[in-house]
């Protein structure tokens, strides 16, 4: 931990941070596809070469660009093709949050799985990436919002593993009081997984962007940094899925931040960014 980030950590969550066995680490093939990036070569046969070398990885994006999120009409079973049609930009992102994912072991996470949280993610991202590109938010922030969107609840997976006790605790909390997660993980842990995962990403020093829209995706007014697409992105996409779900299961709750979303002048944007998240084609017309 560099003494910098212990001076910007909450005292909380360093005394949380601080009881953690183990972090994930920051996969190489990241670094491996960064370096690609910044070739003035940039091609996307090298990128495919170094995915191709993890069977896991090319599954994992030949199941994104064929996945009915992704919205093409023919099927894809070439890893080079893949790679293009998805952007290195992407597969970097997704590479990570695969290989993030494949550092924890679901026997020893039975409190939820790790494919369904992945999948969340990768909902949550191409929604977001949805949102920002209906804004016509500049390609990199398209893109932190989309990385933003695959590792937002990175934080749980590293909560869950290294706190099993207390993160049973945290879940009955949450159901007996009928609490928000994020507030019951508060209670118990004195910081929450959105916290715990601003933090990791800080400490692989993914952009500021990429941070704050993790660290604050339940609660986007709390963030001190003025507005970002990214974040109100990432927020909308993750809570309408949540939304969903608990709606399916009888039991409706809101989870957006209204404040937030007015203060940044966006509120009569929130029909449409949630038509997007429901999959629909949205149409422009009136933009
Ligand atoms: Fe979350
Ligand atoms: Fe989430």
């Amino acid at each position: 931990m560099s003494q910098t980030s212990d001076l910007l950590t909450p005292e909380p969550l360093r005394k949380l941070l601080a009881n953690m066995q183990t972090l994930p680490s920051l996969p190489s093939v990241y670094r491996e596809l960064m370096d690609v990036l910044h070739a003035d070569d940039a091609s996307v046969e090298q990128a495919a070469r170094i995915i191709s070398k993890d069977v896991g990885m090319v599954t994992k994006v030949l199941q994104v660009v064929n996945s009915p999120l992704y919205g093409l009409r023919g099927h894809v079973s070439n890893p080079t093709q893949a790679v293009a049609l998805l952007g290195l930009n992407s597969l970097k992102s997704l590479a990570l949050s695969t290989k993030v994912f494949a550092q924890f072991d679901q026997s020893k996470l039975p409190f939820f799985s790790l494919e369904s949280l992945w999948q969340h993610g990768m909902t949550t991202a191409m929604h977001a990436r949805a949102i920002a590109k209906e804004e016509d938010a500049e390609q990199a922030m398209v893109e932190d919002a989309f990385t933003a969107g695959l590792l937002h609840d990175v934080g749980t997976l590293v909560l869950a593993s290294n706190l099993p006790h207390q993160y049973r605790d945290m879940l009955a909390i949450m159901q007996d009081q009928g609490l928000s997660e994020w507030v019951a993980e508060r209670e118990v842990f004195g910081a929450t997984h959105a916290d715990v995962g601003g933090y990791l990403l800080g400490q692989w020093s993914l952009s500021h962007t990429i941070v704050e829209a993790v660290a604050y995706h339940h609660e986007p007014s709390s963030c001190p940094a003025s507005y970002s697409i990214a974040l109100a992105a990432v927020h909308v996409a993750n809570a309408a899925e949540e939304e969903a779900q608990a709606m399916d299961m009888g039991e409706p709750v809101h989870l957006m931040d209204l404040d937030y979303l007015a203060g940044c002048g966006l509120a009569d944007r929130l029909p449409l960014w949630q038509a997007l998240c429901r999959g629909e084609s949205v149409s422009r017309a009136g933009h």
